[in-house]
C-alpha cells in the first residue's frame, strides 16, 4: 500500500455514530464499490479483500446490542475480538465495562481502523495483526466473533478454534445474521435484534442479527 493504512482509512471514511449503537463511533464509509476499487488500486491487487473494516456488519452490531443489554458478560473481564474489522465488538465490550480488549484482524487497514476508532472512543484496545487461527486461543475470558461465517475457508478454521477456546473455559459469543457457513447445529441462540445496516452490503437496510453461544461439548 503506497499510503499508510492509517492515512488511507482517514481519507476514505467519516467518523460517525453506529446506527442503533450510538455510544460507539467508527470511521465508516458510505459506498463499498468505489472504496474497494481504491483498495485494489492502492495495493495493486485486483483480488484485494473487501474493505470490511469500513462498515459495521450485522453480526458485530448484534453482539454490540447484546453487550449493551448484558454488560455482565464482559464487565471486568478480558475480551478478545476475533475478525474485528472496525473494532466494533471490542469497543462495545469496553463500553460495557470490559477490563481490557484485544482486537485481531489480518487486514492492515482493519488494524489502522481499530486503532483510530479506539482513540476516538477513548478506549484502549490492543491490536493483533497476525493470523491467530494458527495459534492456540488467547488467554482471555470471553471471545467475540462477529460476522465470521461468510467464507467457507474462514468458517472451516474459525469453528475448531472456537471449540478449542470453549473447551478451555473461555466464553464464546458469535454474532451473525445466518450466513451460509454459520454452524447452526453447534450454536445456542441467546438473542436476536433487528439492526440497521446498509444496502451497500446486504439486500435490505434492516437485518436480523442473532447472538449465539457455542453449544457445550
Ligand atoms: C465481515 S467482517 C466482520 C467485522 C466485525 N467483526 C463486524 O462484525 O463488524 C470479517 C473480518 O474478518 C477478518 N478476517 C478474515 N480472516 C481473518 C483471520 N484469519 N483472522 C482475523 N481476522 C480475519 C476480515 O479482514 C474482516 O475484517
Amino acid at each position: 500500500m503506497a499510503a499508510s493504512p492509517r492515512a488511507f482509512v482517514l481519507r476514505h471514511t467519516r467518523l460517525r455514530p453506529v446506527p442503533g449503537l450510538e455510544e460507539v463511533r467508527l470511521h465508516l464509509a458510505g459506498e463499498v464499490l468505489p472504496l474497494w476499487r481504491a483498495v485494489q488500486l492502492e495495493t495493486n491487487d485486483p483480488h484485494a479483500d473487501l474493505p470490511y473494516w469500513a462498515f459495521a456488519w450485522v453480526g458485530g452490531l448484534a453482539i454490540g446490542r447484546y453487550l449493551r443489554e448484558h454488560p455482565e458478560v464482559v464487565a471486568g473481564r478480558r475480551v478478545f475480538d476475533l475478525a474485528s474489522g472496525s473494532g466494533l465488538c471490542a469497543l462495545a465490550a469496553m463500553h460495557a465495562g470490559a477490563a481490557d480488549a484485544t482486537a485481531s484482524d489480518i487486514d492492515p487497514c482493519a488494524a489502522a481502523s481499530i486503532a483510530l476508532n479506539a482513540r476516538e472512543n477513548g478506549c484502549r484496545v490492543a491490536v493483533v495483526r497476525r493470523d491467530v487461527l494458527d495459534e492456540a486461543p488467547p488467554d482471555s475470558d470471553v471471545i467475540l466473533a462477529g460476522d465470521c461465517w461468510y467464507d467457507a475457508g474462514l468458517a472451516g478454521r474459525v469453528l475448531p478454534w472456537l471449540r478449542q477456546a470453549r473447551d478451555r473455559g473461555i466464553d464464546v459469543l458469535v454474532g451473525d445474521p445466518g450466513r451460509r457457513y454459520l454452524p447452526t447445529a453447534e450454536l445456542v441462540e441467546l438473542a436476536s435484534y433487528e439492526v440497521r445496516t446498509t444496502t451497500e452490503l446486504e439486500d435490505l437496510d434492516r437485518s436480523q442479527g442473532r447472538v449465539f453461544a457455542l453449544r457445550p461439548a
